[in-house]
């Protein structure tokens, strides 16, 4: 498989990067800045490079730039494995750009996955903390968390996908934990909102406390 991937020079990008260089069926090819591909500047040599390719991991986070290649790339790419995130699920608590950018990529791969006429697999992964995470608390874009996800358990999960794409989202564990409650309140000024939320939560799982 011809495989392109956008940041691959760290985090999971650089573990799926390994991940699919060491299978020698497979060509790979990581795009990244220190490469000279800036998402935020080379956007059309990114398209012109990946299409055709047989996987496209649309990785690297920069404003609006995944949503761009997955709508540029619908249809050109095989498959596509995009990297979305669970603080989309928080941006009603606390409005950042990442977590609006976030939540609008997992509706437009959702939509495009219902569309009739679209012949790209597409996989959005729903992800929560990652292993390696280590976040500046005060970074208005993070949250800091102590439950991680595996980079392993993603890449796994990347594997089994390829083999049969017959999903299209997968949403990793992910806890709200004492430190991640004090993270959200913290940033949210207001510990109201988020008691609703966490109230909401412990009924749904019938935990009494
Ligand atoms: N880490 C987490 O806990 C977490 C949680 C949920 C979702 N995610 C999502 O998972 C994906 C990967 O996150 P990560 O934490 O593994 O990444 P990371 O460790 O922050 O690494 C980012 C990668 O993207 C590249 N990159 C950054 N800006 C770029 C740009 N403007 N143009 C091109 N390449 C760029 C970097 O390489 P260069 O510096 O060489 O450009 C690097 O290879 C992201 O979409 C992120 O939003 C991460």
């Amino acid at each position: 498989m011809k495989v392109i991937i956008t940041g691959h020079t760290r985090g999971l990008g650089n573990r799926l990067y390994n991940f699919f260089l060491k299978d020698k069926n497979h060509s790979v090819i990581g795009l990244s800045r220190s490469q000279g591909y800036d998402l935020k500047y080379s956007l059309e040599k990114i398209i012109e490079i990946a299409d055709g390719c047989d996987l496209f991991i649309n990785n690297a986070y920069c404003g609006t730039a995944q949503n761009q290649l997955l709508q540029r790339l619908n249809g050109r790419v095989k498959m596509m494995i995009v990297s979305g995130s669970q603080g989309g699920y928080f941006s009603n608590l606390i409005p950042t750009d990442y977590g609006q950018h976030k939540k609008d990529l997992s509706e437009l791969c959702h939509l495009i996955s219902l569309d009739k006429n679209s012949n790209t697999k597409i996989l959005h992964l729903d992800l929560s903390s990652l292993e390696g995470n280590d976040v500046d608390i005060d970074d208005p874009n993070n949250l800091k968390c102590d439950y991680l996800t595996a980079l392993d358990d993603v890449v796994k999960t990347v594997d089994m996908w390829i083999q049969y794409p017959c999903f299209n989202n997968i949403r990793f564990n992910f806890k709200i934990t004492d430190l991640l409650y004090d993270q959200i309140s913290r940033k949210m000024g207001t510990k109201e909102e988020l008691d609703v939320l966490l109230n909401k939560i412990k009924s749904a799982s019938d935990i009494s406390t």
